[in-house]
């Protein structure tokens, strides 16, 4: 029997995977799901969304996914790793991840294939395309030029491509020595980090999407406080604790999580 099932919970409150059902809505990351979604209806162009790890955005790009699933018009793609080492490479799987299947032995056939589907899906079709990148401070420079080329392709009134970039903070710097690229961005945003009482929802949102509905909170006012405290409310290091706390009250047989479970966990946790 699983720890969490002890608890009466029907799911693992409070697994490290990027689940949009476990995605509690802070100020910050609700403000980026909305900010996003409308640049993607006004078909702006690029998005880039910033955060420390940790924080919630593959998480984010995740939800974004869901909220527009049941819309025919708009075609997602997602790349999780762009750490492609040549633009021959990142031009070949973007190909690839558009089903384009004309035949390309150059980097220069790949983008105008590349073109084509966008004018075609774009304009003939009235789709809205979006490229949904994660880990974005992996993409190269060269291929940030080549994402660049294709945010080029564009009608009077709107962008042909739809691209979101997730990346770490150091994806800035390195962004801000492109002058052009820069120019093109239509939404820029960073992630905070949570703070106490969002810190507290945040639990308890997930452990009631777990199935906890019991009134008695499973964590005391202090126990919160504390993790805020350790954590500085960055959202992975609260679930890997909760995480761990929650362990600990099963091994130990309580009922609560209170400071003195969460410093034994902590005990086990730093050795
Ligand atoms: N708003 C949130 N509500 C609930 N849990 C969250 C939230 N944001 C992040 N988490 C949790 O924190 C963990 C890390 O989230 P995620 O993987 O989305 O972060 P990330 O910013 O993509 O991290 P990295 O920089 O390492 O790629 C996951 O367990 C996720 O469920
Ligand atoms: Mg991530």
């Amino acid at each position: 029997m699983s720890y969490y099932s002890v608890l009466g919970l029907q799911k693992e409150p409070f697994s490290t995977s990027p689940d949009p059902d476990f995605f509690y809505r802070s100020s910050s990351h609700e403000t980026a799901l909305k900010r996003l979604e409308i640049t993607i209806r006004l078909r702006r162009g690029l998005s880039l969304i910033l955060g420390d790890v940790g924080v919630g955005k593959t998480t984010l790009m995740r939800t974004l996914l869901q909220t527009f699933k049941d819309e025919d018009d708009f075609i997602f793609h997602m790349i999780l790793d762009p750490g492609y080492k040549s633009e021959f490479q990142f031009l070949q799987s973007l190909a690839r991840l558009f089903n384009i299947t004309t035949p390309s032995k150059s980097g220069l056939d790949f983008k105008e294939a590349l073109e084509k589907y966008l004018f075609h899906q774009g304009v003939d079709r009235n789709k809205t395309i979006v490229l949904l990148i994660d880990e974005g401070q992996k993409i190269t420079l060269e291929n940030l030029e080549a994402l660049r080329t294709l945010l080029n392709y564009e009608t009077n009134e709107y962008k042909l491509l739809q691209l979101v970039i997730m990346a770490q903070v150091e994806l800035l710097p390195r962004v801000k020595r492109m002058r052009n690229f820069m120019d093109r961005i239509a939404l820029k945003y960073t992630i905070n980090l949570l703070d106490e009482l969002e810190t507290k929802k945040m639990v308890e949102f997930r452990l009631s999407q777990a199935g906890y509905h019991n009134p008695t909170p499973l964590f005391t006012l202090e126990a919160i406080k504390l993790i805020y405290q350790l954590t500085q409310g960055h959202p992975r290091k609260i679930a890997m604790i909760c995480h761990g706390a929650l362990e600990m009250i099963v091994m130990k047989d309580q009922a609560q999580v209170d400071v003195q479970i969460l410093n034994s966990f902590l005990e086990t946790y730093e050795r």
